[in-house]
């Protein structure tokens, strides 16, 4: 059977996870789970684990959840490497929102001098768990939902001879998971076209047809306020502004092209509320509270209220679609490869593709309908360049570069502030500067 691995297993997302292989055990033979954690994870990893034990025992398989803090030991002769890790736990994700806010900018977990600061921790650590699976499972996939996804796929494509990563994000799930409550229909009478970097991708959507409906989509999106993840809030776009595009945006689109109003919007709550994460804090505890109950032996409901909600379901598929060579199309983070020409080959790219034993195959995208949308996409991934440049080096000067490049970040003079600011606040986890 198929030995898989975690690594964060402590997170409170690790239920869905579980739930994800024990619904597909018939087609994705699982015999070993292994959740991997640090001893600062110590209890919530025993907690999460014990519920995934009792889930994985209502279920009646023949499978073993592990424990341990060893992640070489966990690692060895894995078939599939998952990583959902948050250096420096969420007190980390509250200074990356806390700090630019403080200073009138946006304060984001993946955007923003935030984001950069969460790529700056994560990618060092994420280069090491490469370096243990070429040694200790160099047949393994490695399936990354640790954030900020696109730019960590792409700190691994291009710092090491490494290929065998997706990033995943369930941001194109969920946005499928939109259009079909919309129409009220099921998501598989749907085909959508997904292209763009991961938190800044655009898509099209078909009926089985063949008949297009992204712009119909679009009428029927206007004043829905349920739509769209629990994490960001939903004013919506400039209608026009949108159509023009010929492409529909996802919800983080909304920090760059409602710059003013979202910034404005997350002044306000960061003053009357505090961060997301000090939110996300309290809706951890609870559900860890939830997950302590000896009689719970499934994934409770609340685990809703999280903005990454379904994405381990998504996981679950992309493995058993590579174990079985499915060739399913799903949105992934994967390498570029030719397929959006704006961009370079190199690039790691979130593009709907093939999913096969050889992992994603990009679809052909060709070029964006839009000169707004090149002009953005080629500023952001030259941005989210200079950030893996400056992860791997420790380069301040480098960094300095990548939040004047950063849309959100209004120039050198705060971002040099910002930016040392952070620098002091994460000296800790980050060794590398
Ligand atoms: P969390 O704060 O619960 O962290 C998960 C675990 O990682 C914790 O138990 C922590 O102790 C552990 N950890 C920290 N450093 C580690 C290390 N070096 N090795 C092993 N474990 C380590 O986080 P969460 O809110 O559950 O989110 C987990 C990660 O997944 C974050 O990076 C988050 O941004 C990301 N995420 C991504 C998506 C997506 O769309 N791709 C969706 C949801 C969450
Ligand atoms: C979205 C994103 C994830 C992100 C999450 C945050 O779903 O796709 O990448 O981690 O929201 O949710 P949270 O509940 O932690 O704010
Ligand atoms: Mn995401
Ligand atoms: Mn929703």
């Amino acid at each position: 059977g198929l030995k898989i691995v975690t690594i964060g297993g402590g997170s409170s997302y690790t239920p869905e996870l579980i739930e994800g292989f024990i619904k597909r055990i018939k087609e994705l033979p699982v015999t070993e789970i292994w959740l991997v954690d640090i001893e600062e994870g110590r209890e919530k990893l025993e907690i999460v684990g014990n519920l995934a034990k009792r889930m994985v025992k209502k279920a009646g398989i023949d499978c073993e959840v592990h424990l341990t803090l060893d992640r070489r030991k966990a690692i060895k002769d894995a078939d599939f490497v998952t990583t959902q890790f948050r250096v420096g736990q969420l007190a980390a994700r509250i200074k990356d929102e806390r700090i630019p806010f403080e200073n009138g900018l946006l304060g984001q977990e993946t955007n923003g001098a935030g984001g950069m600061f969460k790529a700056f921790r994560t990618i060092p650590v994420i280069l090491d768990i490469v370096s243990d699976i070429k040694e200790l499972a160099p047949n393994a996939w490695l399936i990354n939902f640790t954030n900020p996804a696109g730019i960590v796929t792409q700190a691994v494509l291009n710092y090491t001879d490494f290929d065998k990563i997706v990033g995943l994000c369930n941001i194109p799930v969920h946005t499928q998971m939109d259009c079909a409550s919309l129409y009220e229909k099921d998501v598989t009478e749907f085909r959508f076209q997904f292209a763009g970097l991961n938190h800044f991708v655009w898509y099209r959507v078909w009926d089985k047809n063949g008949n297009e409906l992204t712009a119909d989509l679009w009428e029927k999106r206007q004043d829905k306020k349920n739509l769209g993840v629990k994490n960001i809030v939903s004013i919506n776009y400039d209608y026009d502004q949108i159509k023009d595009l010929g492409m529909l945006p996802c919800d983080y689109h909304r920090y760059y092209y409602l710059q003013d109003e979202m910034l404005k919007e997350g002044l306000k709550s960061f003053k009357e509320k505090g961060t997301r994460g000090e939110i996300v804090k309290k809706v951890e505890e609870e559900l860890f509270e939830l997950y302590k109950d000896e009689n719970l032996a499934e994934k409770p409901k609340q685990l809703e209220q999280r903005g990454g909600a379904y994405y381990s379901d998504a996981a679950c598929e992309l493995i058993s679609a590579i174990y079985n060579d499915k060739g399913i199309i799903m949105a992934v983070n994967t390498r570029n490869k030719g397929a959006v020409s704006d961009l370079p080959y190199d690039a790691a790219v979130e593009i709907s593709s093939y999913i096969t034993a050889d992992g994603p195959i990009p679809i052909t995208f060709g070029k964006f309908p839009n000169a707004g949308q090149r002009g953005y996409i080629q500023l952001m991934k030259a941005m989210e360049e200079l950030v893996v440049k400056a992860a791997v080096t420790g380069n301040y000067y480098t960094a300095l570069q990548a939040f004047a490049t950063n849309p959100l970040v209004p120039g050198t003079t705060v971002g040099r502030k910002v930016l040392n600011e952070l620098l002091d606040a994460h000296e800790k986890y980050l060794p590398q500067f």
